[in-house]
């Protein structure tokens, strides 16, 4: 086993500098994965790259063989409080690409004010385009009439800060490229400081409704934008899918992806006193197809303390970390290291694998197994 691609992608999250959430990723993926299923695919384009955080996505979403084209100022940003020190960002903003795409051949950068942009001078070849550059009234106009312009019909734009306060502009110039040019845009969808936009004419698909066929387990409500409905997300979407089993091309619904490990123990009910260390044998099951990765602070057995009532008390708990990979169809039976809370009561202790740094089974979509501990 190795860290999936999105799973990397969400621990860059924490070392690169950037105005984007995973969330939003996640959300683009899926919208871009239906536009696809329905045969729409293209090259992709951001405006406002910064440091490449959103660009990672957005270039993960062009169809294959295609272009991500990267606009940007790329300029020395001074003490320019919105946006940090300067240093030469153009520098960060392709290690960052490179860091995650092994590869610059499919960027094509340009080093503009987007208002020097002609869609005349561009194929309208696009399937994707994000539009997070300036944020005024006219940059937004500017910037969503050119994106417009560069989408196959029926494909996607995302606008930035449409609903945020601090950014007023970006409603603005939304709203007078609505009227400019009525019916050209489409809202789908809102989440995660994200408006989802679909160029119209579009193919007779409903990419909502498609959504939520296909993600049907995933929370949001519905709503009225420029009185269209739309749909809302306002959970995290990296709660409902398998980020060890996704790509960003296609996610898999948590779950769905199947069992990779089996526990098994002999006791449904320990019984123990306050304070107490003790051992508790499981026996972990390897029922992937794969062999589990293993080393000291690397992969091991722990569990998280939970109430009575399931809720988490205790999420991080000592290791038993496995000396050598569990090879698929293989077990291994390991005493498992639980101390006992100090209070007298009723626990669960919720057992499961943790990866360090990538992710607990469970949180991919894989049963633990719950024991009850009573405490004198
Ligand atoms: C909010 S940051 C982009 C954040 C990035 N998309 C992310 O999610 O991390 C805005 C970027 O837009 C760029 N920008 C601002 N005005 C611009 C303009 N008129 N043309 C092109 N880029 C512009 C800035 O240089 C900055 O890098």
């Amino acid at each position: 086993m190795q860290p999936s691609v999105l799973q990397r992608y969400l621990a860059a999250f924490a070392r690169m500098y950037g105005w984007f959430s995973f969330d939003a990723a996640l959300l683009f993926m899926a919208y871009n994965q239906l536009l696809s299923t329905a045969g729409t695919s293209g090259d992709t384009l951001e405006i406002g790259v910064y440091h490449g955080l959103s660009s990672i996505c957005v270039a993960a979403l062009r169809g294959t063989g295609r272009k991500f084209y990267a606009i940007d100022l790329f300029e020395e940003l001074g003490t320019n409080d919105a946006y940090g020190a300067g240093a030469s960002y153009r520098k960060i903003f392709e290690d960052n690409i490179q860091s995650m795409h092994g590869t610059l051949d499919f960027v094509i950068p340009i080093a503009t004010a987007s208002s020097n942009l002609k869609s005349s001078d561009f194929t309208p070849s696009f399937s994707f385009c994000h539009v997070d550059g300036g944020h005024s009234p006219k940059e937004t106009l500017d910037d969503l009439k050119f994106a417009s312009d560069i989408l196959l019909p029926g494909g996607l734009l995302a606008l930035d800060d449409y609903f945020n306060p601090q950014h007023p502009g970006v409603c603005e110039g939304a709203l007078d490229f609505m009227r400019y040019q009525e019916g050209v845009l489409t809202p789908l969808a809102i989440g995660f400081n994200k408006v989802l936009f679909q160029k119209q004419p579009a193919p007779a698909i409903s990419l909502n409704s498609e959504f939520a066929r296909s993600f049907a387990q995933v929370r949001h409500q519905q709503t009225t934008m420029w009185s269209l409905p739309v749909l809302l997300f306002d959970t995290p979407l990296r709660a409902y899918f398998d980020l060890y089993a996704s790509t960003p091309e296609r996610l898999v619904p948590l779950g769905d992806a199947g069992v990779r490990a089996f526990f098994s123990n002999d006791k449904a009910l320990v019984k123990t006193r306050r304070g107490k260390s003790f051992k508790l044998p499981i026996t972990v099951k390897n029922v992937s197809a794969e062999p589990f990765p293993a080393g000291e602070r690397v992969f091991g057995l722990s569990y998280h303390l939970l109430s009575h009532d399931g809720l988490t008390m205790r999420h991080d708990n000592a290791r038993s970390y496995f000396a050598a990979p569990l090879q698929p169809g293989a077990e291994i039976k390991l005493n498992l290291n639980v101390t006992a809370p100090s209070t007298r009561g009723r626990y669960q202790l919720e057992i499961d694998l943790v990866w360090e740094g990538v992710m607990w089974f469970k949180d991919a979509g894989n049963p633990a197994l719950l024991v009850a501990l009573e405490v004198r």
